[in-house]
């Protein structure tokens, strides 16, 4: 079993990313151990450069995210944690199978169409081919399990049709065919907003996402403010189908909680959301003040998280290798 993902080092980790990806790692790393088999996590710097970065920022966030990840329970110890321009093999894979991905396949991805909107002739070639890199992320280190949040799935599809064409094409059966782990309640967290829109790092309003860095004030007053509607919440969760804003609540209370939103009803039918919502801030405030602590104590010590991903992407690039090897070899080129 081989676990890998990442997170792109923009802006703060959310809400979002904790209950749709980061607690999920951090239990697969937790659960790995005696079975055999490692946790690859890195900081997808590479992916962040599509669109413009101011590149101080850039560095800042790449070690900002190294230390909340740390915060949330990624053990470097354990796991491997590093950085992907710190690893060559994530780049000089992507050039590979950008020659195996076809157009038409990179043009159907939603996430391009929503990125580029309608300036699709000013998009960087980067941001198209975005997905690429992605495949050869979890291609090179012959990921069994990538644990994500619902909106990589489409991503993680498009890398299996890239290690089938590319071992097909070729004869070999160089690549494992990665599965996506998406988790069942917290898949698509909303923004706090508009339930129809997912919680975001790239939302204008800070006021749509709960960040893990947001003071204990600052989270009740989102959730105060949270979009909601008058109706009291009903017994059964299929009933809240046409209420988008109550889902997500209640599906984060459900996820907080490691309940079934099912169960979270059955204890809250009833209740209006006067009631309901100092309740989940109540929740919020438990599990983010002591990850916002250790996250402020591992940023004072920037070098340490340096070497830490220093260390990481030897690690790394030492699983890379053999994989990478393979595909030149497969292709005929000689090194
Ligand atoms: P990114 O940085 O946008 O998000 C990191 C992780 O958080 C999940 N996520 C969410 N889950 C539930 N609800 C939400 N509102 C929400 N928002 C974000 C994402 O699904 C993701 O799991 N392209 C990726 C980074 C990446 C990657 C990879 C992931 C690069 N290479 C290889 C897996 C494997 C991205 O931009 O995620």
């Amino acid at each position: 079993m081989r676990v890998v993902s990442g997170i792109q080092p923009t802006g703060n980790l959310h809400l979002g990313n904790y209950l749709g990806a980061i607690r999920r790692w951090a239990t697969m790393q937790d659960s790995i151990e005696g079975e055999g088999g490692e946790c690859i996590f890195f900081l997808a710097d590479l992916h962040a450069i599509t669109v413009f970065n101011d590149p101080a920022e850039l560095r800042a966030n790449v070690n900002g995210m190294a230390a909340a990840l740390i915060a949330c329970g990624i053990d470097p110890d354990r796991s491997i944690l590093f950085n992907q321009a710190r690893v060559p093999a994530h780049a000089e894979l992507a050039w590979i199978l950008n020659c195996t991905a076809r157009m038409g396949w990179l043009g159907r991805m939603t996430q391009w169409k929503d990125k580029a909107g309608k300036n699709r002739e000013g998009a960087s070639v980067g941001l198209f081919a975005y997905p690429v890199l992605q495949a050869a992320d979890v291609l090179l280190y012959q990921a069994t399990h990538v644990p994500v949040g619902e909106d990589q799935k489409q991503h993680l599809e498009l890398a299996r049709d890239i290690a089938t064409k590319f071992n097909t094409d070729y004869g070999v059966e160089l690549f494992t065919l990665p599965e996506p782990h998406i988790g069942k309640d917290a898949a698509r967290i909303m923004s706090l907003r508009d339930g129809s829109a997912k919680m975001s790092k790239s939302d204008p309003s800070d006021m749509s996402r709960i960040n893990l860095t947001d003071d204990d004030d600052a989270i009740v007053q989102k959730i105060r403010k949270a979009k909601t509607d008058p109706a009291p919440l009903p017994d059964s969760w299929d009933e809240l189908a046409d209420r988008p804003e109550a889902r997500n609540l209640v599906a984060i209370y459900a996820a907080l909680t490691d309940r079934t939103p099912q169960s979270v009803l059955e204890d809250h039918a009833g209740q209006g959301f006067g009631a309901f919502k100092p309740a989940l801030a109540e929740l919020l405030v438990q599990t983010i003040a002591p990850i916002r602590s250790r996250l402020a104590a591992f940023s004072a010590d920037p070098a340490a998280i340096d070497a830490i991903l220093a260390k990481g992407s030897a690690r790394a690039a030492d699983i890379a290798a053999p994989t990478l090897a393979g595909a030149y070899q497969a292709l005929g080129l000689p090194r």
